[in-house]
Protein backbone atom coordinates (compact mmCIF):
# COMPACT_ATOMS: atom_id res chain seq x y z
CA UNK A 1 0.00 0.00 0.00
CA UNK A 2 2.53 2.51 1.29
CA UNK A 3 4.66 1.43 -1.93
CA UNK A 4 2.22 1.80 -4.02
CA UNK A 5 1.85 5.64 -2.70
CA UNK A 6 5.18 5.79 -2.73
CA UNK A 7 5.80 4.91 -6.64
CA UNK A 8 2.79 7.51 -7.46
CA UNK A 9 4.26 10.22 -5.33
CA UNK A 10 7.61 9.69 -7.19
CA UNK A 11 6.08 9.93 -10.77
CA UNK A 12 4.38 13.09 -9.53
CA UNK A 13 8.17 14.31 -8.30
CA UNK A 14 9.49 13.54 -11.46
CA UNK A 15 7.02 14.97 -13.55
CA UNK A 16 7.08 17.92 -10.98
CA UNK A 17 10.76 18.23 -11.60
CA UNK A 18 10.81 17.56 -15.59
CA UNK A 19 8.18 20.97 -15.64
CA UNK A 20 10.79 23.42 -13.64
CA UNK A 21 13.64 22.42 -15.18
CA UNK A 22 11.38 23.35 -18.11
CA UNK A 23 10.68 26.31 -16.42
CA UNK A 24 13.85 26.76 -15.26
CA UNK A 25 15.66 26.68 -18.47
CA UNK A 26 13.79 29.57 -20.12
CA UNK A 27 14.70 31.71 -16.99
CA UNK A 28 17.35 34.67 -18.23
CA UNK A 29 21.07 32.98 -17.17
CA UNK A 30 22.33 34.13 -14.41
CA UNK A 31 24.33 37.85 -14.98
CA UNK A 32 26.96 36.83 -12.37
CA UNK A 33 29.85 34.33 -12.29
CA UNK A 34 30.02 33.17 -8.82
CA UNK A 35 28.97 29.77 -8.23
CA UNK A 36 27.07 31.25 -4.89
CA UNK A 37 25.07 34.08 -6.62
CA UNK A 38 24.50 31.48 -9.81
CA UNK A 39 22.37 28.92 -7.10
CA UNK A 40 20.64 31.97 -5.28
CA UNK A 41 19.15 32.92 -8.86
CA UNK A 42 18.35 29.50 -9.70
CA UNK A 43 16.66 29.01 -6.95
CA UNK A 44 14.22 32.51 -6.48
CA UNK A 45 13.34 31.25 -10.00
CA UNK A 46 12.29 28.03 -8.69
CA UNK A 47 10.13 29.53 -5.83
CA UNK A 48 8.58 32.06 -8.22
CA UNK A 49 7.97 29.69 -10.76
CA UNK A 50 6.50 27.25 -8.62
CA UNK A 51 4.19 29.24 -6.47
CA UNK A 52 2.19 30.07 -9.72
CA UNK A 53 -1.35 28.40 -9.78
CA UNK A 54 -4.40 28.36 -11.18
CA UNK A 55 -7.27 27.26 -9.52
CA UNK A 56 -11.20 27.01 -10.29
CA UNK A 57 -12.69 30.73 -9.13
CA UNK A 58 -14.79 33.36 -9.45
CA UNK A 59 -12.30 35.88 -9.20
CA UNK A 60 -9.44 34.46 -9.30
CA UNK A 61 -9.99 33.38 -12.98
CA UNK A 62 -5.86 33.55 -14.11
CA UNK A 63 -3.15 31.92 -13.41
CA UNK A 64 -1.47 33.98 -10.38
CA UNK A 65 1.64 33.80 -7.48
CA UNK A 66 0.69 32.84 -4.32
CA UNK A 67 3.04 34.09 -1.80
CA UNK A 68 4.27 31.12 -0.70
CA UNK A 69 2.58 27.64 -0.97
CA UNK A 70 2.72 26.80 2.19
CA UNK A 71 1.30 29.42 3.92
CA UNK A 72 0.04 32.39 2.01
CA UNK A 73 -2.34 30.59 -0.23
CA UNK A 74 -4.21 33.47 -1.61
CA UNK A 75 -3.33 36.40 -3.94
CA UNK A 76 -2.51 39.63 -2.73
CA UNK A 77 -2.28 43.03 -4.22
CA UNK A 78 1.37 44.20 -3.16
CA UNK A 79 2.48 41.27 -3.22
CA UNK A 80 1.29 40.36 -6.98
CA UNK A 81 2.83 44.06 -8.12
CA UNK A 82 6.27 42.28 -6.68
CA UNK A 83 6.16 38.86 -8.64
CA UNK A 84 5.09 41.28 -11.79
CA UNK A 85 7.72 43.03 -11.59
CA UNK A 86 10.35 40.29 -11.56
CA UNK A 87 8.11 38.29 -14.13
CA UNK A 88 8.21 40.52 -16.69
CA UNK A 89 12.09 40.24 -16.96
CA UNK A 90 11.25 36.23 -17.64
CA UNK A 91 8.12 36.35 -19.85
CA UNK A 92 6.22 39.90 -19.92
CA UNK A 93 3.19 37.89 -21.36
CA UNK A 94 3.06 36.01 -17.62
CA UNK A 95 3.75 39.70 -15.58
CA UNK A 96 0.88 41.24 -16.71
CA UNK A 97 -1.59 37.54 -16.46
CA UNK A 98 -0.38 38.31 -12.83
CA UNK A 99 -2.14 41.46 -12.58
CA UNK A 100 -5.61 40.63 -14.15
CA UNK A 101 -7.29 38.68 -11.43
CA UNK A 102 -6.52 42.35 -9.57
CA UNK A 103 -7.98 44.66 -12.00
CA UNK A 104 -11.21 42.01 -12.75
CA UNK A 105 -11.28 42.08 -8.57
CA UNK A 106 -11.79 46.00 -8.55
CA UNK A 107 -15.12 46.95 -6.48
CA UNK A 108 -17.45 49.68 -8.27
CA UNK A 109 -16.15 52.71 -6.21
CA UNK A 110 -12.66 52.19 -7.56
CA UNK A 111 -10.74 50.16 -4.55
CA UNK A 112 -8.77 47.35 -5.35
CA UNK A 113 -8.81 44.93 -2.37
CA UNK A 114 -5.89 43.82 -0.31
CA UNK A 115 -5.90 40.17 -0.67
CA UNK A 116 -8.34 37.93 -2.55
CA UNK A 117 -9.33 35.03 -0.58
CA UNK A 118 -9.40 31.07 -2.06
CA UNK A 119 -12.73 30.94 0.26
CA UNK A 120 -15.75 33.08 1.17
CA UNK A 121 -15.19 31.29 4.48
CA UNK A 122 -11.82 32.57 5.22
CA UNK A 123 -12.43 35.80 4.16
CA UNK A 124 -15.83 35.54 6.68
CA UNK A 125 -13.00 33.74 9.38
CA UNK A 126 -10.63 36.67 9.00
CA UNK A 127 -12.95 39.74 8.50
CA UNK A 128 -16.29 38.54 9.32
CA UNK A 129 -17.11 40.35 5.60
CA UNK A 130 -18.83 37.55 3.37
CA UNK A 131 -17.00 38.23 0.19
CA UNK A 132 -13.81 37.05 -0.95
CA UNK A 133 -12.18 40.21 -0.18
CA UNK A 134 -12.05 42.25 3.32
CA UNK A 135 -13.07 46.34 2.64
CA UNK A 136 -9.18 47.35 2.67
CA UNK A 137 -7.12 47.98 0.05
CA UNK A 138 -2.86 47.16 0.13
CA UNK A 139 0.48 49.79 -0.51
CA UNK A 140 -0.30 51.04 -4.13
CA UNK A 141 2.80 49.29 -6.05
CA UNK A 142 0.25 47.76 -8.95
CA UNK A 143 0.96 51.31 -11.38
CA UNK A 144 5.14 50.89 -10.66
CA UNK A 145 4.31 47.42 -12.00
CA UNK A 146 2.29 48.38 -15.06
CA UNK A 147 5.19 50.70 -15.64
CA UNK A 148 7.94 48.87 -15.67
CA UNK A 149 5.72 45.58 -17.61
CA UNK A 150 4.77 48.49 -20.83
CA UNK A 151 8.94 49.79 -20.88
CA UNK A 152 9.52 46.27 -21.62
CA UNK A 153 6.95 45.70 -24.44
CA UNK A 154 4.21 48.30 -25.10
CA UNK A 155 0.64 46.97 -25.33
CA UNK A 156 -2.15 49.24 -26.16
CA UNK A 157 -4.96 47.34 -25.19
CA UNK A 158 -3.17 46.07 -21.83
CA UNK A 159 -2.27 49.93 -21.15
CA UNK A 160 -6.24 51.48 -21.83
CA UNK A 161 -7.35 48.43 -19.10
CA UNK A 162 -4.05 49.40 -16.32
CA UNK A 163 -4.89 53.60 -17.18
CA UNK A 164 -8.75 53.08 -16.62
CA UNK A 165 -8.27 50.62 -13.84
CA UNK A 166 -5.29 52.67 -12.03
CA UNK A 167 -7.19 56.48 -12.29
CA UNK A 168 -10.56 54.78 -10.93
CA UNK A 169 -8.15 53.56 -7.92
CA UNK A 170 -6.57 56.70 -7.78
CA UNK A 171 -10.02 58.84 -7.23
CA UNK A 172 -11.07 56.30 -4.95
CA UNK A 173 -7.71 57.12 -2.78
CA UNK A 174 -9.45 60.77 -2.79
CA UNK A 175 -12.68 59.96 -2.35
CA UNK A 176 -12.36 57.43 1.13
CA UNK A 177 -9.25 58.41 1.94
CA UNK A 178 -8.27 61.76 2.42
CA UNK A 179 -10.82 62.93 4.52
CA UNK A 180 -9.03 66.06 4.93
CA UNK A 181 -9.00 66.88 1.03
CA UNK A 182 -4.50 67.77 1.35
CA UNK A 183 -3.94 65.33 -1.39
CA UNK A 184 -2.25 62.68 1.06
CA UNK A 185 -4.03 59.98 1.81
CA UNK A 186 -4.59 57.77 5.14
CA UNK A 187 -4.05 54.48 6.24
CA UNK A 188 -6.84 53.47 8.45
CA UNK A 189 -6.37 50.03 9.27
CA UNK A 190 -2.32 48.68 9.58
CA UNK A 191 -3.15 45.30 7.74
CA UNK A 192 -4.14 47.69 4.75
CA UNK A 193 -0.33 49.43 4.97
CA UNK A 194 1.12 45.78 4.73
CA UNK A 195 3.44 46.64 7.86
CA UNK A 196 0.95 44.93 9.76
CA UNK A 197 2.50 44.48 13.27
CA UNK A 198 4.57 48.06 12.84
CA UNK A 199 5.76 49.96 15.68
CA UNK A 200 4.72 53.02 13.43
CA UNK A 201 1.11 51.92 14.06
CA UNK A 202 1.15 51.58 17.93
CA UNK A 203 0.01 54.82 19.10
CA UNK A 204 -2.18 55.39 16.20
CA UNK A 205 -4.21 52.09 17.68
CA UNK A 206 -3.92 53.20 21.01
CA UNK A 207 -5.65 56.90 19.43
CA UNK A 208 -8.49 55.14 18.31
CA UNK A 209 -9.11 52.84 21.42
CA UNK A 210 -9.33 56.03 23.11
CA UNK A 211 -12.29 57.61 21.30
CA UNK A 212 -13.33 55.78 18.62
CA UNK A 213 -16.33 57.69 17.51
CA UNK A 214 -13.83 60.57 16.34
CA UNK A 215 -12.13 58.63 13.50
CA UNK A 216 -15.30 56.69 12.86
CA UNK A 217 -16.98 59.92 11.72
CA UNK A 218 -15.07 60.00 8.63
CA UNK A 219 -13.83 56.54 8.62
CA UNK A 220 -16.20 53.95 9.77
CA UNK A 221 -14.10 51.11 9.77
CA UNK A 222 -11.14 52.35 10.84
CA UNK A 223 -9.09 50.40 13.34
CA UNK A 224 -6.94 53.01 13.94
CA UNK A 225 -6.20 57.26 14.31
CA UNK A 226 -5.71 57.77 10.54
CA UNK A 227 -2.37 58.22 9.05
CA UNK A 228 -0.62 60.19 6.11
CA UNK A 229 1.92 57.78 5.92
CA UNK A 230 5.45 58.11 3.97
CA UNK A 231 5.62 55.55 1.63
CA UNK A 232 1.90 55.09 0.90
CA UNK A 233 1.94 58.77 -0.20
CA UNK A 234 5.14 58.38 -1.84
CA UNK A 235 3.67 55.48 -3.73
CA UNK A 236 0.70 57.92 -4.65
CA UNK A 237 3.00 60.41 -6.12
CA UNK A 238 4.25 57.70 -8.41
CA UNK A 239 1.10 56.29 -9.73
CA UNK A 240 -0.15 59.88 -10.79
CA UNK A 241 3.18 60.69 -12.36
CA UNK A 242 2.54 57.11 -13.93
CA UNK A 243 -0.74 58.01 -15.19
CA UNK A 244 -0.09 61.19 -16.79
CA UNK A 245 2.11 59.36 -18.76
CA UNK A 246 0.36 56.75 -19.39
CA UNK A 247 -2.51 59.03 -20.75
CA UNK A 248 -0.28 60.76 -23.10
CA UNK A 249 0.83 57.74 -24.55
CA UNK A 250 -2.81 57.24 -25.09
CA UNK A 251 -3.36 60.52 -26.45
CA UNK A 252 -5.43 61.94 -23.50
CA UNK A 253 -3.37 64.91 -23.34
CA UNK A 254 -5.32 67.13 -20.96
CA UNK A 255 -5.81 64.57 -18.49
CA UNK A 256 -1.84 64.12 -18.78
CA UNK A 257 -1.74 67.19 -17.41
CA UNK A 258 -3.68 67.13 -14.72
CA UNK A 259 -2.12 64.26 -13.26
CA UNK A 260 0.99 65.70 -13.65
CA UNK A 261 -0.14 68.88 -11.62
CA UNK A 262 -1.56 66.47 -8.74
CA UNK A 263 1.74 64.36 -8.50
CA UNK A 264 3.73 67.29 -7.97
CA UNK A 265 1.12 68.79 -5.38
CA UNK A 266 1.41 65.45 -3.31
CA UNK A 267 5.04 65.57 -3.56
CA UNK A 268 5.23 68.90 -2.24
CA UNK A 269 2.91 67.87 0.16
CA UNK A 270 4.88 65.14 1.53
CA UNK A 271 8.03 67.56 1.75
CA UNK A 272 6.26 70.26 3.39
CA UNK A 273 4.56 67.94 5.98
CA UNK A 274 6.68 64.97 6.24
CA UNK A 275 10.59 66.12 6.49
CA UNK A 276 12.09 66.95 9.38
CA UNK A 277 15.03 69.19 9.09
CA UNK A 278 15.99 68.08 13.16
CA UNK A 279 16.35 65.12 12.92
CA UNK A 280 17.11 64.68 8.85
CA UNK A 281 14.62 62.32 8.00
CA UNK A 282 11.05 61.44 6.69
CA UNK A 283 8.22 60.19 9.25
CA UNK A 284 4.46 59.58 8.82
CA UNK A 285 1.98 62.21 10.19
CA UNK A 286 -1.48 61.97 11.26
CA UNK A 287 -3.69 63.01 9.50
CA UNK A 288 -5.43 65.09 12.18
CA UNK A 289 -3.19 67.45 13.02
CA UNK A 290 -0.34 66.66 10.75
CA UNK A 291 1.89 66.04 13.60
CA UNK A 292 4.89 63.75 13.55
CA UNK A 293 4.54 59.75 14.31
CA UNK A 294 8.20 60.18 15.23
CA UNK A 295 9.25 56.36 14.46
CA UNK A 296 12.28 56.21 12.17
CA UNK A 297 11.44 53.44 9.68
CA UNK A 298 12.59 52.55 6.15
CA UNK A 299 9.15 53.66 4.83
CA UNK A 300 11.20 56.97 4.68
CA UNK A 301 13.48 55.57 1.96
CA UNK A 302 10.70 55.53 -0.54
CA UNK A 303 10.90 59.09 -0.89
CA UNK A 304 13.81 58.25 -2.71
CA UNK A 305 12.73 55.40 -4.85
CA UNK A 306 9.32 57.99 -5.76
CA UNK A 307 12.54 60.72 -6.42
CA UNK A 308 10.25 62.79 -3.82
CA UNK A 309 13.62 63.99 -1.40
CA UNK A 310 15.62 66.68 -2.11
CA UNK A 311 19.28 65.63 -3.21
CA UNK A 312 20.47 67.15 0.07
CA UNK A 313 17.45 65.25 2.39
CA UNK A 314 18.58 62.12 0.53
CA UNK A 315 22.38 62.98 1.90
CA UNK A 316 21.22 62.57 5.14
CA UNK A 317 18.72 59.77 4.81
CA UNK A 318 21.88 57.94 3.56
CA UNK A 319 23.36 58.74 6.70
CA UNK A 320 20.60 57.21 8.41
CA UNK A 321 21.10 54.44 6.56
CA UNK A 322 24.32 53.72 7.99
CA UNK A 323 23.49 55.02 11.51
CA UNK A 324 20.39 53.16 12.13
CA UNK A 325 19.75 50.49 9.58
CA UNK A 326 23.15 48.76 8.48
CA UNK A 327 22.33 45.46 11.03
CA UNK A 328 23.59 42.51 9.79
CA UNK A 329 20.65 42.27 7.68
CA UNK A 330 20.28 45.34 6.80
CA UNK A 331 16.94 47.68 6.99
CA UNK A 332 15.04 46.73 10.16
CA UNK A 333 11.67 47.63 9.89
CA UNK A 334 12.17 50.11 12.58
CA UNK A 335 15.29 52.02 13.58
CA UNK A 336 17.52 50.26 16.07
CA UNK A 337 17.96 52.60 18.15
CA UNK A 338 14.21 52.31 18.79
CA UNK A 339 12.99 50.84 22.27
CA UNK A 340 11.03 48.67 20.67
CA UNK A 341 13.14 47.32 18.01
CA UNK A 342 12.92 43.29 17.98
CA UNK A 343 15.20 41.63 15.44
CA UNK A 344 12.85 39.07 15.23
CA UNK A 345 9.63 40.95 15.89
CA UNK A 346 7.36 40.93 12.81
CA UNK A 347 7.46 44.20 11.18
CA UNK A 348 9.14 45.56 14.45
CA UNK A 349 12.76 44.65 13.46
CA UNK A 350 12.74 41.62 10.91
CA UNK A 351 14.63 42.35 7.35
CA UNK A 352 12.06 42.47 4.26
CA UNK A 353 13.19 42.22 1.40
CA UNK A 354 11.07 44.60 -0.57
CA UNK A 355 12.17 47.33 1.70
CA UNK A 356 15.73 46.78 0.11
CA UNK A 357 14.21 46.66 -3.27
CA UNK A 358 12.65 50.08 -2.96
CA UNK A 359 16.23 51.26 -1.29
CA UNK A 360 18.05 50.01 -3.23
CA UNK A 361 16.79 51.51 -6.29
CA UNK A 362 16.45 54.83 -4.25
CA UNK A 363 20.12 54.81 -3.84
CA UNK A 364 20.51 53.90 -7.61
CA UNK A 365 18.09 56.72 -8.23
CA UNK A 366 20.64 59.43 -6.51
CA UNK A 367 23.69 58.31 -7.99
CA UNK A 368 24.59 56.77 -4.26
CA UNK A 369 26.03 53.77 -6.25
CA UNK A 370 28.54 52.43 -3.68
CA UNK A 371 25.78 52.47 -1.14
CA UNK A 372 23.57 50.81 -3.40
CA UNK A 373 26.51 48.25 -4.15
CA UNK A 374 27.00 47.90 -0.79
CA UNK A 375 23.65 47.18 0.19
CA UNK A 376 23.22 44.45 -2.85
CA UNK A 377 26.18 42.69 -1.95
CA UNK A 378 25.21 42.05 1.50
CA UNK A 379 22.01 40.80 0.78
CA UNK A 380 22.99 38.80 -1.64
CA UNK A 381 25.69 37.12 0.35
CA UNK A 382 23.38 36.50 3.25
CA UNK A 383 20.62 35.08 1.05
CA UNK A 384 22.97 32.75 -1.20
CA UNK A 385 23.95 30.59 2.22
CA UNK A 386 21.28 27.97 2.02
CA UNK A 387 20.30 29.23 -0.38
CA UNK A 388 17.01 30.65 0.62
CA UNK A 389 14.16 32.98 0.05
CA UNK A 390 12.49 33.62 3.24
CA UNK A 391 9.60 35.72 3.95
CA UNK A 392 11.84 37.83 6.43
CA UNK A 393 15.15 37.72 8.03
CA UNK A 394 16.51 38.29 11.43
CA UNK A 395 18.00 41.87 11.10
CA UNK A 396 20.78 41.32 13.68
CA UNK A 397 22.18 37.36 12.75
CA UNK A 398 20.75 37.33 9.11
CA UNK A 399 18.83 34.05 9.94
CA UNK A 400 16.29 33.54 7.15
CA UNK A 401 12.82 33.56 9.42
CA UNK A 402 8.99 33.53 8.16
CA UNK A 403 8.00 30.92 5.44
CA UNK A 404 10.07 29.68 3.43
CA UNK A 405 10.39 30.15 -0.37
CA UNK A 406 8.69 33.45 -0.19
CA UNK A 407 7.85 34.80 -3.63
CA UNK A 408 8.57 38.46 -3.50
CA UNK A 409 11.82 37.80 -2.20
CA UNK A 410 13.01 36.93 -5.66
CA UNK A 411 13.07 40.74 -6.19
CA UNK A 412 16.52 40.14 -5.06
CA UNK A 413 16.89 38.96 -8.54
CA UNK A 414 15.85 42.56 -10.16
CA UNK A 415 18.74 43.89 -7.40
CA UNK A 416 21.31 41.07 -9.03
CA UNK A 417 20.44 41.59 -12.62
CA UNK A 418 21.11 45.54 -12.27
CA UNK A 419 24.00 44.94 -9.63
CA UNK A 420 25.83 42.62 -11.67
CA UNK A 421 25.75 44.32 -14.97
CA UNK A 422 26.79 48.03 -13.51
CA UNK A 423 29.22 46.70 -10.41
CA UNK A 424 29.96 43.31 -10.23
CA UNK A 425 32.11 43.83 -13.54
C1 LIG B 1 1.77 39.31 5.50
C2 LIG B 1 2.44 40.66 5.23
C3 LIG B 1 1.71 41.40 4.12
C4 LIG B 1 1.68 40.50 2.87
C5 LIG B 1 1.04 39.15 3.22
C6 LIG B 1 1.10 38.15 2.08
O1 LIG B 1 0.49 39.52 6.00
O2 LIG B 1 2.47 41.42 6.39
O3 LIG B 1 2.35 42.62 3.83
O4 LIG B 1 1.00 41.11 1.85
O5 LIG B 1 1.71 38.56 4.32
O6 LIG B 1 2.41 37.89 1.71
Amino acid sequence: MAEEALGDLLAFLGRRAEWLSGALARAPPPPARERKVRELWRYCWYVLLSNRCIVDHPVLRKPFTMPSKYVFRHQWLWDSAFHAIVLSTYDVELAKEELLNLFHAQKPDGRIPHEIFLSKAMCRAFWSVDDYSPWTTQPPVLAVAVERILEKRFDEKFAKLAYESLAKYDRWFSERRDADRDGLAAYIDYLESGWDDSVRWDNARDRLELDPGKYRAAYPEARMAPVEAVDLNSLLYLQRLILSKLATRLGRGEESEEWRRFAEATAVKVRELMWDERSGFYYDVYEEDHSKVMVKTPAAFLTMFAGIAEQDQAERLVEHLYSDFWTTFPLPTVSRDDPKYNPRGYWRGRSWVNLIWFTYWGLVRYGFNSEARELAARVVELMAEGPTCSENYDSSTGEPIGVPDYSWSTLIIDIVADAARKYWV
